[in-house]
């Protein structure tokens, strides 16, 4: 690679993981696995060795992490807390065991413990007592956690039995069990479901593993808070200026004696291979385990020998961690179906034979498009790998093409819609193949339906997904329109199926019949936008919606416009276009229109909206970070209705940033170094007025 390329690589590298370390350590939200930054750091170390002038002085592969939080008391580390280095194979296990022989000989004994899946603390003791908890923070200083770390239980407050240092710091894993875990985003899931959050933004909401809802909940400020989430902690390793014993594994009984809680998953092995045999057990033990673990940690064990062994600028020359890969196990291919969705879109499923994976039993994968079944290449009955990472569906990986039998076909993708048989259409550069038979497909008109009441469009929420069913089985409903048509004597006593079961029945009672003719008739305040987004014109979400209300006022002049028209308004564009006007070029949908506008349906921007819309802010965009005096929404709001754009995050082509209070100190660090103009509520008020 040339200097040039390898600049633009090295800046690019560095600002993706300095984004993921923020994710991880502030946000407690990460948006890729362990194993992708560790390969996105390992080609960032590679260039920074070849291309050594060319490193950033902050680059991520020079720093521990780091979680400092604001609120905090910041306290320096005595020891310094460092990372350990990741190997994720035997091979590269065999190549730590030959740099540790190449040094001290092979006279010595490993530990083998479990790598615990949470977040590190360092505790330190004074005559027994505790006396302050740190997080790792950037491995020099971390947040003094006392407080928080002071509720959980197994962390005791006082030392018991003797010969513990007058000083020492003991290191160690908070996390949170699965159980509890489980409970508690449960919990979280109904307090949001309360305050009316979707579907869609409660999952951005939930904590997506046990890690982290232990990290959002030591970071809290409020140790009350954190005493009702309950915290766990296994301590590992022991800082004293004496030490307590001669091996890491006596001073973990040592621990164990004074009171701490110390996993009873810690092995001496006496080889590497007997380290091997420890991470294979482990890795199919894992699932059984109560709490997660993402590896296992091999230390030398005598500290005479760690001693002689010493430190690289970021790791200790005598410990590694060995990371277990994604899971995945072997199942067979029974027939792949096809799911068809309310835009038409279909999506192929692989049945597979149910297998046990990562604690839950797989039956269904994801094939994504007909792209991905030739990328895999799949042929009738194929053995496939699948594999299961965090909370994400399961995926086929590859093929075994070992246990493939002679005379298999190849999978040819279906010609027909499973549901109406219609032929199936794939438009050029597109990768779904589409129904196009949008009005007469059943999952697409029950789809389109639900849609259309959902809590963002219409939010007619007295009707559930099976009712729309029900209504629709029975004939009383075929389209949306139809719903506005629905009478007190059609719903009293409809007795309909519920699920999958047959035998399962609902029948509608005064109450429910009443909250959804009330709801019904509700959504006709729903403002024009809304409507909009709700008729489930294809590539037309919630922003294209918007935009497209602005822009036209009413339904009849997007009815009447062209497709240039429509494309050349602000990051709309050709493809939304073509679907706006092909959306709008079909009779039913006319129809279906027409009768939404004799049921009284907004379809036209208010009065009071389209007086309070200016230009002054044409073409300029704004991100809103804080709080402000007004609601964040309504701030949004003011920028659009004056035409200006909202935009999430922080570039070079960003106009402002209005900055409110409590902004997050690295997007205002971001706007600085990149120049981009930071105004206050004020000064944007100014502006439009
Ligand atoms: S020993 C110098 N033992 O993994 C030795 N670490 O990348 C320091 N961890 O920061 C660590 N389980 O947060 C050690 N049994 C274990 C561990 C463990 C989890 C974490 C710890 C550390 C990171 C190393």
């Amino acid at each position: 690679m040339d200097e040039t390329a390898a600049k633009l690589k090295i800046d690019k590298l560095t600002e993706e993981l300095t984004q993921h370390n923020y994710n991880y350590y502030i946000l407690s939200q990460p948006t890729i696995s362990d194993f992708e930054f560790d390969v996105l750091l390992k080609e960032l170390e590679k260039l920074e060795a070849e291309f050594p002038h060319l490193v950033h002085i902050n680059s991520p592969t020079q720093k521990v992490g780091g979680d400092i939080t604001k609120g905090f008391k910041q306290v320096a580390h005595k020891y310094p807390m460092l990372s350990l280095g990741n190997t994720y194979s035997e091979e590269e296990l065999n190549d730590f065991d030959d740099r540790v022989k190449k040094s001290i000989g092979s006279n010595f004994n490993y530990v083998a413990e479990l790598k615990f899946d949470g977040l590190a603390i360092s505790i330190t003791y004074e005559k027994g007592q505790l006396i302050r908890a740190v997080t790792r923070g950037d491995g020099t200083k971390g947040d003094d956690v006392t407080a928080n770390v002071k509720t959980i239980k197994t962390v005791p407050q006082q030392l018991k039995g003797e010969g513990y240092p007058d000083t020492f710091e003991i290191r160690g894993e908070i996390f949170m069990h699965r159980k509890t875990f489980e409970k508690l985003n449960d919990e979280y899931r109904q307090e949001l479901l309360l305050k009316g959050y979707d579907d869609d933004e409660i999952k951005e909401r939930l904590y997506k593993n046990p890690r982290n809802f232990a990290s959002g909940t030591l970071k809290m400020q409020d140790s009350a808070e954190v005493a009702k989430r309950p915290l766990d902690c296994f301590l590992y390793f022991i800082y004293s200026d004496n030490q307590v014993a001669d091996s890491h594994y006596q001073s973990l009984i040592k621990a164990k004696e004074w009171g701490f809680q110390v996993s009873e998953h810690a092995r001496v092995c006496q080889n590497i291979q007997e380290v091997m045999d420890f991470i294979r057990f482990y890795d199919k033990q894992r699932e059984s385990l109560s709490f997660e673990i993402d590896g296992v940690v091999i230390k030398v064990n005598q500290y005479a020998q760690q001693l002689e062994l010493g430190f690289t600028a970021k790791n200790p020359r005598w410990a590694i961690s060995y990371k277990y890969k994604a899971q995945s196990v072997l199942s067979q291919l029974e027939k792949i179906t096809y799911q068809v969705g309310r835009t038409g879109a279909i999506t192929p499923v692989a049945n597979l034979t149910p297998v046990q994976l990562a604690g839950t039993t797989v039956k269904r994968a994801s094939l994504y498009n007909a792209d991905e079944i030739e990328r895999l290449d799949l042929h009738e009955n194929d053995w496939v790998y699948v594999e299961k990472g965090g909370e994400i569906i399961p995926k086929i990986v590859s093929v075994n093409l070992l246990k493939r039998n002679v005379n298999a076909l190849k999978i040819t993708y279906a010609l027909n819609c499973p549901e109406c048989n219609t032929p199936l259409i794939r438009r050029e550069g597109e990768a779904l193949h589409y129904c196009p038979n949008e009005n007469g497909c059943q999952p697409q008109l029950i789809g389109k339906i639900e849609h259309f009441i959902g809590r963002r469009a219409m939010n007619i929420d007295s009707l559930g997904s099976e009712t729309v069913a029900g209504l629709y089985q029975k004939g009383l409903i075929k389209n949306y329109a139809d719903l506005y048509d629905l009478t007190f004597d059609q719903l009293i006593g409809l007795e309909f199926e519920v699920g999958e079961d047959e035998k399962k029945k609902r029948s509608l009672k005064d109450k429910s019949v009443d909250n959804i003719l009330t709801g019904i008739n509700e959504s006709k305040k729903v403002p024009f936008e809304r409507v909009l987004f709700a008729l489930g014109i294809r590539m037309v979400g919630e922003t294209v919606a918007k935009k497209l209300a602005k822009h036209f006022i009413t339904i009849d002049k997007i009815i009447a416009a062209t497709r240039e028209e429509i494309a050349s308004i602000y990051e709309i564009g050709d493809k939304i276009a073509d679907q706006v006007t092909r959306y709008f070029a079909d009779g039913a949908n006319i129809n279906t229109i027409n009768k939404l506008k004799l049921k009284g349906i907004q379809l036209a921007l208010h009065e009071d909206e389209q007086l309070n819309r200016t230009d002054k802010l044409a073409a300029k965009s704004f991100l809103v970070s804080g709080t402000f005096t007004i609601s964040r929404d309504e701030l949004k709001k003011l920028i659009e209705n004056n035409g200006g754009r909202n935009v999430g995050s922080i570039s070079k082509s960003l106009n402002y940033l209005i900055a409110g209070d409590k902004m997050g100190p690295e997007k205002l660090k971001k706007a600085t170094d990149l120049g981009i103009p930071i105004i206050s509520e004020e000064q944007f008020m100014e502006m439009i007025h």
